[in-house]
């Protein structure tokens, strides 16, 4: 996937895990660290080639203030007990200010990114995107689709057998460099 599909790929799941946190507040951990790799890896893969683009350069730089904003919350966040009750309220007002980015994000720069990029840096900026994600929040295998899924999964099942069970570690519990935060890769 090229560097826009994966971004426009993470964006369904920061907004998935926005909506479950509404109900269920244990999520919003889960959201925070999303949101982090997000913005960190969009700036350093993303924006700090867009702002180079003199027809872009302003909009990069609106979207850059955007994740300085969204920073700021998420650091006035940190000093919330969980069960606190501003906590949810926080949370909320982050989803909304996020949805809002990532709207836009969508609806003008990455079409703009895709006219300015050529072909091949955006395949490039697509792959080290998903590795960096994929290094920072654990690796998430695929499942096996449909019924040829089922007998393959049956053979690897058996396969395994006598091997001392693997557990999976739930999605985004990997905890992240401490010094990973928006805006710390860049120059
Ligand atoms: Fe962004
Ligand atoms: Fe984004």
């Amino acid at each position: 996937m090229n560097i826009t599909q994966e971004l426009v790929t993470h964006h369904g799941v920061l907004r998935q895990l926005f909506e479950q946190s509404k109900t269920n507040i244990a999520v919003a951990d889960d959201f925070l660290r999303n949101l982090i790799v997000h913005h960190t890896m969009e700036e350093k893969y993303f924006y700090d080639l867009l702002e180079q683009e003199t027809q872009a350069h302003e909009k990069a730089l609106e979207a850059v203030n955007e994740h300085h904003i969204i920073e700021l919350i998420i650091k006035d966040l940190e000093r919330f007990p969980r069960d606190h009750e501003r906590f949810a309220i926080k949370v909320e007002s982050l989803g909304e200010y996020t949805s809002h980015h990532l709207d836009e994000e969508e609806a003008i720069i990455f079409p703009m990114a895709e006219q300015l990029f050529p072909q091949d840096s955006q395949a490039t900026l697509g792959a080290l995107f998903a590795q960096a994600k994929a290094m920072l929040l654990g690796i998430k295998l695929p499942p096996v689709p449909g019924k040829a899924g089922a007998k393959a999964a049956k053979s690897i099942v058996g396969a395994k057998k006598k091997e001392a069970p693997v557990k999976a570690a739930p999605a985004g519990a990997k905890a992240l460099p401490p010094d990973l935060g928006i805006g710390s890769l860049r120059k």
